[in-house]
């Protein structure tokens, strides 16, 4: 059942609101496990113990062999479709690339079709769909990420300045979620989903997931913009001059001009390893 057809499961759940194959939704006595999903699964992750991407027993090698890399658009393709005259005129562009091999109609979120980030996390990997690298989303106004979060996996607090997310457990797993909206309501509003529960974090906000399982878990967004863009907090808050930092902290006795460098370079990139208390609790070194 865990499998990258879960992926493939969870984009058909939100798209068609009925049932799909044989089985059935809900109530009925025959499981959607038994009677859909598992007569597509074609190959499987292994058993919980291990993790995505970059860590520890990664599972991007047990994914199907027919794994390939999502294409890279040649450079001006994107600008061409954002001047085009019309719907039409841009489609039949994008079916040009498509037949030029340059454009996919399909986007692949397998860690193994896509680049790893400049700076691995530790606690997973973020795939984002975008217009730059899925250019049939131009003007679209929609883009889509998938999120591999290893056991304890965090996705650190962050914003996306131009869309909201819709986000969807699709693995078997407690995923801990949270945002603060803004200046004037700062409370915290946090939830924990299950497999198939989904949530939202609105334009803006910042916001975070905790995966609190010892076994990776997935998660599928969706988010209203091509370009969505991410900003994260505390890695980007100390990107800033470190003076105006001083300042802005209140000039903490504990961060000072000795340590500064060193408290900077310390910040992990995202996703990080976790929560201390999901760590101790899965014997994850930290
Ligand atoms: C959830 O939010 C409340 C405030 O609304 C906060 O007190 C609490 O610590 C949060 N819980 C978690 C687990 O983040």
């Amino acid at each position: 059942m865990h499998s990258t057809t879960v992926l493939v499961a969870a984009f058909a759940a939100a798209a068609y609101a009925t049932p799909m194959g044989s089985g059935s939704w809900g109530s009925s006595s025959t499981g959607y496990e038994s009677a859909t999903w598992t007569t597509t699964t074609t190959s499987s992750y292994a058993s919980g113990t291990g993790s995505w991407g970059s860590g520890s027993g990664s599972y991007s090698s047990s994914t199907s062999a027919s794994v390939v890399p999502n294409p890279s658009p040649s450079s001006g393709v994107v600008a061409e479709l954002l001047t085009a005259d019309s719907t039409v005129s841009r489609f039949k562009d994008i079916q040009k690339e498509i037949d030029a091999g340059d454009v996919n109609l399909k986007f692949d979120f397998n860690i193994a079709a896509n680049p790893p980030p400049a700076m691995p996390g530790k606690g997973g990997q973020v795939d984002l769909a975008n217009r730059a690298n899925f250019p049939i989303l131009t003007d679209l106004g929609i883009s889509a990420a998938a999120i591999f979060f290893n056991p304890c996996g965090l996705n650190t607090p962050h914003i996306h300045p131009r869309a909201s997310e819709f986000l969807t457990l699709a693995t078997d797993n407690n995923l801990l979620t949270g945002f603060v909206l803004e200046n004037g309501l700062t409370t915290e509003f946090n939830t924990t989903l299950t497999k198939f529960q989904g949530t939202v974090f609105p334009m803006g906000s910042i916001h975070f997931q905790q995966n609190l399982d010892c076994t990776p878990a997935v998660a599928i967004a969706g988010l209203n913009s091509e370009d969505p863009g991410a900003s994260s907090i505390a890695q980007n808050f100390f990107a800033l001059d470190s003076e105006v930092i001083d300042a802005t902290l209140g000039f903490p006795k504990q961060i000072d001009g000795s340590n500064f460098a060193a408290f900077k370079k310390a910040i992990p990139p995202p996703l990080v390893n976790g929560i201390e208390e999901c760590l101790i609790r899965c014997n994850i070194s930290y």
